[in-house]
Formats: structure tokens, sequence, C-alpha cells
């Protein structure tokens, strides 16, 4: 595997030192529950009580508002899943509409919905356009029929080929989902179903490979031997091959599995990346929230069933099951966790001044010799291709290695 140089550089989005403050809203029904997924997904054959939900979210933003202050301004806003595109547009207008009245929200305010193939129609579509949706992320996963089938998927690839279309004739942005390294998958065929992804020209893609979660049928499966994930190396040339071909068409990786032409990346993504504040609402939602002016981050999450969640919001004005200031090495872990992702790298003087401490020189030296760190650039630490790969491994090394270091101090 090569070692990368130069990566491509993020653009501009504002003052790299303000990552903006984002509205996380999780939508937590899918149609039917996915075999690999261990995301916080339901789901109910009798249906939900949606104007109980939408109260309920009204009321878990309010409790938010009352922690933070409403003098931030919203540079994002995500619907994620479970399956958001099972909500009712007047739900997603009612929700928006709720955040603008506790918050400003940008002009040009990036407000994504993630959607299933399975439930995208173009009605549909239209009534979250007029809600304020600009953005979409559907979960195409794979272009191969069997495929789809394998990984439990309720669509195929015609359907998901219409929603790309819905999706490209009825939002400014869209992106697309896909697994690789899937069991048996070889690198001729990946090569030939990612360059059939690139030629709907999205100007986005999230690409993740396989993750057996634990607790799921395909960890049963893969513990039994009846489901075979492709061998690190295996996995790695699949790797390689993503790269290639993303970056032959300009959409180089800015993350581990997301890539953009420049300037589409997702500022919300970018936004947990940055180490930004985050309202998280819904149920199995996680925030960090802030004061706007205050850089101490307080971690938030709330109670994942949603029955549960109701229950507690409607009793509480809230469904918190955790909510706790986090301290500075906290915080300086979780800002290398989130910056190593993003090949712009962390800022070692935002982390400097959030958190008083940065990785030690001793330990960067040494990592940017094995050939996983990058240089730092203008105060940027960044993991080469390879370090990426063994990324968690880099972060316990910087993060057992930090130093005090005032923000004013850092070389940049
Ligand atoms: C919340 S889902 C996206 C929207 C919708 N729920 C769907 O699946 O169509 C987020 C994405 O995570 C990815 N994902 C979920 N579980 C995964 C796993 N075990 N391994 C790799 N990718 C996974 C899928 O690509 C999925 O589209
Ligand atoms: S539809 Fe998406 S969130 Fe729901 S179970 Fe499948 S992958 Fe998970």
């Amino acid at each position: 595997m090569s070692n990368v140089s130069t990566m491509p550089c993020l653009p501009a989005a504002g003052d790299h030192r303000d990552p903006g403050f984002g509205v996380y809203v999780h939508w937590p029904f899918c149609a039917q529950k996915c075999p690999y997924c261990d995301f916080n997904s339901h789901v109910r054959h009798a249906g939900w009580d949606e104007a109980r939900y939408l109260a309920a979210y009204r009321r878990e933003l309010d409790s938010v508002a009352e922690r933070t202050g409403r003098a931030h301004a919203v540079s994002s806003i995500f619907f994620g899943g479970g399956t958001p595109s099972l909500m009712q547009p007047a739900t997603v207008a009612a929700i928006l509409d709720h955040v603008a009245q506790l918050w400003s929200i940008d002009t040009d305010a990036e407000i994504t919905l993630e959607a299933n193939p399975g439930s995208v129609e173009a009605e549909r579509f239209r009534g979250y356009r007029a809600a304020g949706v600009n953005r979409v992320s559907l979960g195409v996963q794979s272009l191969d029929d069997e495929q789809l089938r394998r990984l439990g998927r309720v669509h195929t690839v015609a359907e998901a080929m219409t929603a790309i279309e819905v999706a490209r004739r009825t939002f400014d942005r869209f992106s697309f989902d896909l697994i690789y390294a899937r069991p048996g998958q070889s690198v001729a065929a990946w090569r030939r179903e990612l360059a059939a992804a690139l030629a709907f020209g999205s100007d986005h893609l999230s690409l993740y490979q396989l993750t057996i979660e634990p607790d799921t049928p395909f960890a049963a499966l893969h513990r039994s031997g009846k489901l075979v994930t492709p061998e690190p190396e295996a996995a790695s040339d699949l790797y390689d091959v993503t790269q290639e071909l993303t970056e032959a068409v300009g959409l180089p990786a800015y993350e581990i599995s997301n890539h953009a032409r420049p300037g589409q990346e997702s500022r919300h993504n970018l936004l947990y990346w940055r180490y930004g504040a985050y309202a998280g609402v819904g149920p199995g939602a996680h925030g960090r929230l802030a004061s706007a002016g205050a850089a101490s981050r307080s971690a938030t999450s709330t109670i994942r069933n949603p029955e549960a969640w109701l229950a507690a919001v409607e009793s509480a004005g809230h469904g918190f099951s955790e909510e706790a200031a986090l301290s500075h090495a906290e915080q300086a872990d979780e800002m290398l966790l989130m910056g190593l992702r993003i090949t712009a790298g962390l800022d070692l003087g935002a982390m400097a001044a959030l958190t008083g401490r940065v990785p030690s020189q001793t330990t960067i030296t040494r990592l940017v010799g094995d050939g996983l760190l990058l240089p730092p650039v203008e105060g940027r630490l960044a993991a080469t291709r390879r370090g990426r790969l063994v990324l968690d491994w880099i972060v316990t090394e910087l993060a057992t290695s930090l130093v005090p270091r005032m923000a004013s101090t850092m070389a940049r």
C-alpha cells in the first residue's frame, strides 16, 4: 500500500476554529431490520403515533435550548436513523420550524435527510424539499440484486436507481452509501460495482467496509463460519481500489469512508470531525453541547427505546439518559478520535485552545517516521493513508502522550 504524502485540503467552510453548531434528529424506525446493522433502529408493524413523536421532538429541542442558550447560529441539521424517509414531510417541516424558533439558522445551512430507496417517492421527496431539506443521503448499499438480498435490504437495484434519479431531480445535493468488503467480494467485482456507482455522477459518496457488529444476525453467522469477510490484506486491496477509482474521477476521500468533490463535503459530518457543538434529539441520539462562546463541551445521550424515550420526554421534558460535563482530557481524546479521521487533519491550535494539551512532539515524530502520520503542516496533524487503516492504535499512542500546551504557544 502506498504512503500518501500530499493530502487534499478541505475548502475553508468558514473559520476552521469555529466548526459551527449542528442539530441531529434521530428517527428510530425502519421498515425492516437489516441483519448487519446495529444502529438504533426498530420495526413497528403497528406503526407509530407521529403527532406524539413530533410533540416530543419539540419538547426535547426546548430542553436542549435551555441548556445551550439561544445565541447559536445553526449551520447544519441532519435527520438520521433509522429511516427518516418514513417521516411525513409535515413532521420534518414542523421540526425545522421549531429549530428556527429556538435558534437562528444560517441562510446557507445544510439540511440533510437520510433515505432508504425502499421508501422513496417523488411526491414525498418534494415535500421534504418544501420543508427545507436541501440534501439527501440514500442507503443504496450495493448495485447487485443478489447482494442486496444477502444484505437483507428491502429494495432492488432498479428501485435504488429510481431513488437516485428522484434525489438528483429534487435536491441541490445528494449522496449515497455503498457497503463493500462483503463476503466473497473480489477486487474485480468491486471495481465494476464502484465504477457503475461513480457513473451516477454524484458529488458525494459514503463507501463503508462491512463491519461485523456484535449482537447482530451477521455476527452470529460470522461466528459460526457461515459468513466470511475478507482477510485484512484483501480488505486493504479493496480500500486501495476505492481510493484509486474515486480519486480518478475527482471524488477523493476527505474522511476514512467519505468521498466528495472539493466543496461538496458533508458539512454536518465535518462539524463532528472538527469537534463542533451539536444538539442530538430523538431516541438514542448523542449530543455535544456548549453554550455559545463557551469552549467546553458536555455530552448528552438519550434513551434508545422509542417508547421509553417518548414516555420520558412526556413526563420530564427530555429523554436524556446521560448528561455529563467532559473533562479537558476527555475532550482531547475525542478531538484526536474525530480530527484524525479527516484528511485535512486535526487542528492542534484548536486542540490546545479547547483542552490545554496536545500530543507530545516525540510521539508525533515517531509516528511520522513510521509512515503513519504526515509531518504537521500549519498546525494540522493528519494520518497517512496507511495510518488511517490503524487509526485506533494511533489515537491511543497520541492520547497517552498528551502534554500541557497553551494555544498561544502553538506554532502555526
Ligand atoms: C442509517 S443508515 C442509512 C439510511 C437508511 N437507514 C438505509 O439503510 O438505507 C447509515 C448507513 O450506515 C451503513 N452501515 C450500517 N451498518 C453497517 C455495517 N455493519 N457495516 C458497514 N456499513 C454499515 C450503511 O451504508 C447505511 O446506509
Ligand atoms: S434501513 Fe438503515 S438503519 Fe434501518 S436497519 Fe437497515 S441499515 Fe439499519
